[in-house]
């Protein structure tokens, strides 16, 4: 099939190689001249495992084309996907659509045979109806039909998910429309991949409510863990034995800092105005934002106590800066806040990240960025665990700090506390 994914971000970017990977010929179209031209030069402008070599592979075979010319990639293609941003609206918290109509706007001017548009940005249930509305000003309803085809892929881990992805869901009122995309999928299919048709509002909002239920997961747990603090319990126990529960599962029940990225705090304030706007009270997921946003400054004040209040001059290494493992993106990190505060307190701070240096923390006086963890830990009075890279959980602390009184606050809970206890290091974990 010809494929055509208009935005090269990391869903557009990830989607597109992997279905050039399965056979068909993809266009990646994206306005942004720079980015289109690193491509083309062979650069890959995100951090994600795995996506470099199948990039370079479909490239090279002709079955990858990057370019900026959307009219022709729309008019050569069968199936048009939508994989532009929708961020958080500065009016009013909800999904700013503006770039998605845009390209349904361009889109419609370059109908010139049957098309299928897939929205696989993350869009209030609804949008579909209005991208058709738009597209149906320019062209007849019968050379288009708009599909809903969220994506549910982690960053980090885009390129797994893509390939075998628990369920591919597709909404669209048009049986014969959903078989073609079923065709599609098929190669994902065959490996036992669940593939769950219903109607395009059902998909979309299917996208709100998983990523809204999966924060509510964080959220819960990350509360019990402050309960088990209280209480001498090990929190790790805690979701081991629940997740053992069929009915809960133990994913996504992982107590930490709190939830980041570009999705959980952006989709769950979307989704909750837009349910207002329907006049229907989302409770629980207004509950889980503020939960999640009292948990930043929460896990940051503790530093205090570790320190006994005495942060100022104390060397503090931090170890990844992310919001998660395995990416280069900082959006909604803790570690946005926590530098800040322990910077403004007067500490000298040290971090490492495995994806390189982030421009966001050069204005920071007394802030420095290490290129390995020998080298930041050495002479930390505190190391701070944020992000669980793997290349985090095996450091011989006793071996690379020289600080006899090295404290350990481990947000991620990598290491045994009795463990630590035993080598001697002063250690601060999660729910435990
Ligand atoms: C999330 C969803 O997991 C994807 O299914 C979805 O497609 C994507 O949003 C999206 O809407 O585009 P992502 O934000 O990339 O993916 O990363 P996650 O692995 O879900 O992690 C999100 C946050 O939750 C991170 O801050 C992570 O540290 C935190 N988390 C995750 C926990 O604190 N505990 C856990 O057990 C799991």
């Amino acid at each position: 099939m010809k494929i055509c994914m208009v935005g090269t971000g990391y869903v557009g970017l990830v989607s597109g190689a992997c279905f050039a990977d399965l056979g068909n010929i993809v266009y990646c179209v994206d306005k942004d001249k720079k980015k289109i031209d690193k491509l083309n030069s062979g650069e890959i402008p995100i951090y994600e495992p795995g996506l470099d070599e199948i990039v370079k592979k479909n490239y090279q075979s002709n079955r990858l084309k990057f370019t900026q010319n959307l009219s022709n990639a729309v008019k050569v293609s069968d199936i048009i996907f939508i994989c532009v941003g929708t961020p958080t609206s500065k009016k009013n918290k909800s999904a700013d659509l503006s770039f998605v109509f845009n390209v349904a706007k361009e889109i419609s001017k370059n109908i010139n045979k049957f098309k299928i548009i897939v929205t696989k940005s993350t869009v209030p249930v609804t949008t579909g109806d209005k991208i058709e509305k738009i597209i149906s000003k320019k062209r007849s309803k019968k050379l288009f039909e708009v599909v809903s085809n969220p994506e549910f892929l982690r960053e980090g881990d885009a390129v797994r998910d893509f390939r075998f992805p628990d369920r591919i869901v597709v909404g669209c009122n048009n049986k014969k429309i959903i078989k073609k995309l079923e065709f599609l999928y098929e190669p994902l299919i065959k490996k036992g991949c669940i593939f769950f048709s219903t109607n395009r509002r059902g998909a979309e909002m299917i996208k709100y409510a998983s990523n809204a239920f999966l924060a509510t997961k964080i959220s819960y747990i990350n509360e019990i863990a402050n309960f088990c603090e209280k209480t001498k319990v090990n929190i790790e126990d805690v979701s081991l034995g629940m997740g053992l529960d069929k009915r809960i599962g133990g994913r996504f029940l992982r107590a930490g800092p709190a939830y980041g990225g570009s999705c959980f705090p952006k989709d769950t304030k979307a989704i909750t105005v837009t349910a207002d706007s329907y006049k229907t009270n989302l409770s629980i997921i207004k509950a889980v934002i503020k939960s999640n946003s009292n948990r930043r400054m929460l896990l940051i004040k503790r530093i205090d106590k570790i320190l006994s209040n005495k942060i100022k001059n104390k060397k503090i290494t931090v170890l990844g800066v992310t919001f998660k493992p395995n990416t280069d993106d900082m959006r909604e990190s803790t570690s946005l806040l926590m530098l800040p505060y322990l910077n403004k307190k007067g500490a000298k701070i040290t971090y490492y990240d495995p994806s390189g240096e982030k421009n966001v923390f050069n204005k920071l006086k007394n802030v420095s960025f290490s290129h390995n963890i020998i080298h930041a830990c050495l002479k930390a009075d505190l190391v701070i665990i944020h992000t669980e890279w793997d290349e985090f959980k095996s450091i011989d602390f006793k071996k690379i700090c020289k600080n006899k009184n090295l404290k350990v606050y481990d947000m991620r809970n990598l290491y045994s506390s009795d463990k630590m206890k035993k080598i001697g290091v002063n250690y601060y974990s999660i729910g435990r």
